[in-house]
């Protein structure tokens, strides 16, 4: 199922898919028929539409989101994270299905999948309202790079991508929010703060599931989410946080603060 996600290149064929095999991981799990989780090959990279096209964050024209155009683009900015997301969350399903998880592990990030599909489909519904999709504009290239970095390492890939990226969209989210808000755009509100909810689980999957790794191992967790995010996320973590939204995803402060600045000794 994860792969035939990862395999579509359509975004709405994508999300479609996502939605229905979300659907029939629950339907089962409710029925006490838990299906086999097996072992899967997913893609390097997962398949993505022609269009958009991928910059380099450097060439990505920068937003004003004073302006109509502005908050187009960052609606269209929100679609791609989102679509990302729905491939992430597949990603580490098939990726690390050779690992022994509880089947609780699943239930999670199909749940996160299925979410984040709603999430693509509201930002292309916002898109399609104003006489746009996703696809119109330019986008940022090199966001798999967090999936590349740690498909060898579980624990790395929820430091790295629930904990630190999708923790960040936390911290942003309220901000955007505003920015719709003072525009009148009820629909853009509507779905960022559909997403700004949901998104809280994410984070919290990716540190149950981080801490459950450490448990298994007897390691400490904070000293070992230190390590992984210094060496595989090539950036300090920047604030604002939103540290009641992070405490509530089980994210405290001096997990996220002491990234803030470069390592005091270098290794
Ligand atoms: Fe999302
Ligand atoms: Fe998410």
């Amino acid at each position: 199922m994860a792969v035939e996600v990862l395999t579509t290149a359509d975004g709405r064929a994508k999300t479609a898919l996502s939605r229905r095999h979300a659907a029939a991981w629950r339907a089962a799990r409710e029925a006490d028929d838990t299906p086999e989780v097996g072992t899967a090959a997913p893609p390097d990279r997962p398949a993505r539409p022609d269009r958009p096209e991928l910059l380099d964050p450097r060439d990505v024209p920068r937003r004003r989101p004073g302006s109509a155009t502005g908050r187009l683009a960052l609606l269209h900015a929100v679609a791609h994270i989102e679509l990302n997301a729905v491939d992430l969350h597949w990603d580490v399903i098939a990726r690390f299905a050779h690992l022994p998880m509880p089947v609780g592990f699943y239930d999670d990030w199909v749940q996160a999948a299925d979410e984040e599909s709603k999430h693509f489909n509201l930002m292309c519904d916002c898109l399609e309202a104003r006489d746009s999709h996703y696809g119109a504009l330019p986008a940022h290239a090199g966001m798999w790079r967090a999936a590349e970095d740690t498909a060898h390492d579980l624990q790395a890939r929820l430091a790295v991508v629930p904990m630190v990226l999708e923790a960040r969209g936390l911290d942003v989210t309220p901000g955007m929010i505003d920015i719709f808000r003072k525009a009148g755009a009820d629909d853009a509100v509507a779905a960022l703060e559909t997403i700004y909810a949901e998104e809280v689980h994410h984070v919290a999957y990716g540190s149950k599931w981080f801490h459950f790794l450490c448990g298994r191992e007897n390691a400490d967790p904070k000293p070992a989410f230190h390590a992984l995010v210094r060496r595989y996320f090539h950036a300090p973590l920047k604030p604002p946080f939103n540290a009641e939204k992070r405490a509530e995803a089980g994210l405290p402060p001096d997990f996220y603060w002491p990234l803030t600045e470069p390592p005091a000794d270098p290794a």
